[in-house]
């Protein structure tokens, strides 16, 4: 048996084999697609939309800019990012065609789909240059991604020296107590509203369970670094339900 088959990584809470594990990311999102943004609603109780604006305050998009948006689903990062840059434009990229194809819905329904590009590719191998892009985002992607490090590398590669790295993802709680009661509301509400509204309670179990593996906020950030990043800093979003982290290819 090759090496590689015989490492093995965490879907949620489950051990898997590691050359597996995009395969049955890839699948939860294709069954969550026609249903993705509407949950997102409905799970945060619309708080998504406050964490993306707060990552678009700290990013300040200026015109003339290009973004990846990795893992970018169905566009609210690139939405957001061209809305306030003005004259820019976009990549979202994701490895889910459906997500995509639900974004590029939403996007031609409004005046942005000439400045936004839609690519199928992997976090980990990206499909672009060196030095390419000015601005490289991934929200609520890096936890499904198998091995993270080389994600980072790869947004490393591409982004232009003085380009920005910002990261959204959920992340803990420093709480304890506060973390316990964001654990009951996950693990008991967010797999039964997942049943109700997209008819499919395991994708929501998956999505809980990757959350709770996720590293936290300083540990993150020691990765960012690891990959190259300086000026590597964190602000905690809702408690730290959710965590922006930036960086800089200097
Ligand atoms: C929770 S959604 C986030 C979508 C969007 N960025 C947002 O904030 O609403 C996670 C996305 O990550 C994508 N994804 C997971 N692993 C990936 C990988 N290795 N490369 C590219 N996309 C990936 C999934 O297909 C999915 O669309």
């Amino acid at each position: 048996m090759a090496e590689d088959s015989q490492k093995t990584t965490h879907f949620g809470f489950t051990d898997v084999p590691e050359n597996q594990k995009a395969g049955m990311v890839h699948g939860v999102f294709t069954n969550v697609a026609s249903k993705y943004d509407i949950m997102n609603d409905v799970m945060s109780v619309g708080i998504h939309r406050i964490w993306k604006d707060a990552m678009m305050d700290w990013l300040a998009p200026r015109a003339g800019q290009r973004l990846l948006d990795v893992a970018g689903g169905t566009g609210d990062v690139s939405f957001r990012f061209l809305a306030r840059a003005g004259d820019a434009d976009a990549v979202v990229l994701d490895m889910t065609e459906s997500m995509l194809v639900e974004g590029r819905k939403r996007a031609e329904a409004s005046s942005l789909a000439d400045r936004l590009d839609w690519v199928v590719g992997d976090a980990m191998a990206l499909p672009f240059e060196d030095n390419s892009f000015d601005v490289y985002t991934i929200s609520f992607g890096i936890r499904n991604v198998t091995r993270i490090a080389d994600a980072l590398s790869e947004a490393y590669r591409v982004l232009r020296p003085g380009g920005r790295l910002m990261v959204l993802e959920f992340s803990q709680l420093p709480n304890p107590m506060m973390q316990k009661a964001y654990d009951l509301y996950s693990f008991n509400v967010i797999p039964k509203m997942g049943k109700v509204i997209a008819g499919d309670s395991e994708s929501y179990q998956y999505l809980v369970e990757s959350i709770r593996q996720f590293p936290d906020q300083d540990t993150f950030a020691g990765m960012i670094r690891a990959a190259g990043f300086e000026n590597v800093s964190y602000r905690n979003m809702t408690l730290g339900v959710a965590a922006l982290h930036a960086g800089w290819k200097i």
